[in-house]
């Protein structure tokens, strides 16, 4: 009997140590490095037709974060929306300064980076969302922008701000976030004639909805979307401007806690302007002002065709109190 105990006390001493191997491990090692992805692709022409695509994703989908509300410029900001458990991060300077943004990046670099989540320097970039499923015309419609005569991309020298991740953020970037592969094959959109595949890009692929639209951050599975937990059923919390915790209501078509009564002008109306049959919705829900209504109602039709689930939400609460 003594014996055993013994045994058990080593074991167990054995595995605090290795526990603690594991944290001091993920402390050191910080945000890991990879080796830098080198996309095989023919340069970018920067037709006037991308810049204007270009503005359009940029501004639905990088300046929400990349955006400092001040200056009006891409030079970067902190990301006060997050919740606290991931520690204090802050989104790069990506105007064409050549020191503090991207001005000295490659096309090449840019499109690792945006497909990979890997910089020019091999370091992981955290909470910066892997853009793998959004077409190569996009990509080179956003980057084409980038690279514009627009006010918002001009050089700006602020420098971007050092991450300050959370030892959750370390944790997860060490075992679970990776960054996501090159695709291997072109990616091209699909038709929008076919409203459900083209709506599932948009969601996937281009607006990326379902990052916030999930269970939780966490449990995203960036190459392939419809594995992560919860599905556009909501549950991911997010802070509002004001520091108020709020969560990412369920897009599923559950009658109660989902959109399954809503109609498809209700949901255009709240996707491009922000206006719910409950009232105005807060950020950081986006505004996709610039999104034109047949992607609104691509999305609304696609929707549709994704499992139902039944994921309650505060806001739920409120619809029925009103
Ligand atoms: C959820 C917020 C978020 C969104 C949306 C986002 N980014 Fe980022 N981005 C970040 C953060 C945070 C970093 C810095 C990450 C780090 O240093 O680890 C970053 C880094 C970058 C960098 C690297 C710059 C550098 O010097 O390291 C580029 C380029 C970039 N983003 C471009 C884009 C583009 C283009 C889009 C839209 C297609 C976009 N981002 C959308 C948060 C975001
Ligand atoms: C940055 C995170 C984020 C992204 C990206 C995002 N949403 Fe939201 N969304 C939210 C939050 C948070 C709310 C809750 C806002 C509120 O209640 O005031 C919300 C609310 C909504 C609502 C209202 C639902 C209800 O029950 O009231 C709809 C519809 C919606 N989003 C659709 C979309 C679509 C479609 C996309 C992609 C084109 C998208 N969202 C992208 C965070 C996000």
């Amino acid at each position: 009997m003594k014996k055993l105990f013994r045994v058990l006390g080593f074991t167990l001493a054995g595995l605090i140590f290795l526990a603690a191997c594991a944290a001091t491990f993920v402390s050191v090692r910080g945000i890991p490095k990879y080796a830098m992805p080198k996309p095989t692709m023919a340069a970018i022409a920067y037709t006037p037709a991308r810049v204007t695509q270009g503005e359009k994703l940029v501004n639905s989908m990088c300046a929400d974060c990349h955006l400092d509300r001040k200056t009006r410029m891409l030079s970067g900001r902190r990301l006060d929306d997050l919740p606290p458990e991931f520690g204090t991060l802050y989104a790069a300077n990506i105007t064409q300064d050549p020191t503090h943004g991207i001005g000295r990046w490659t096309d090449a670099e840019l499109v690792g980076l945006l497909r990979t989540g890997i910089g020019r320097d091999g370091r992981f970039r955290i909470v910066m969302p892997s853009f793998v499923h959004m077409s190569d015309e996009d990509v080179h419609s956003v980057i084409a922008y980038l690279r514009s005569s627009a006010a918002p991309v001009q050089p700006n020298a602020t420098p971007s701000h050092p991450q300050e991740p959370s030892f959750l953020s370390k944790a997860l970037v060490n075992t679970v976030m990776k960054p996501t592969p090159l695709p291997t094959r072109p990616v091209v959109a699909p038709s929008p004639t076919d409203a459900v595949a083209y709506g599932r890009y948009l969601v996937v692929g281009r607006y990326k909805c379902y990052d916030c639209h999930s269970h939780d951050f966490k449990t995203n599975n960036s190459l392939e979307p419809e594995k992560s937990e919860g599905y556009l059923a909501g549950g991911t919390k997010l802070l509002t401007p004001t520091g108020q915790e709020i969560i990412a209501p369920n897009l599923t078509s559950d009658p109660e806690t989902g959109l399954g009564n809503w109609t498809e002008t209700q949901f255009v109306q709240a996707v491009r302007y922000g206006q719910s049959p409950h009232g105005p919705l807060q950020m950081p829900m986006p505004k996709f002002t610039l999104m034109d209504e047949g992607e609104a109602k691509a999305i609304f039709a696609y929707l549709r065709t994704v499992p139902t689930i039944k994921n309650a939400t505060p806001g739920d609460g409120a619809v029925a109190a009103r």
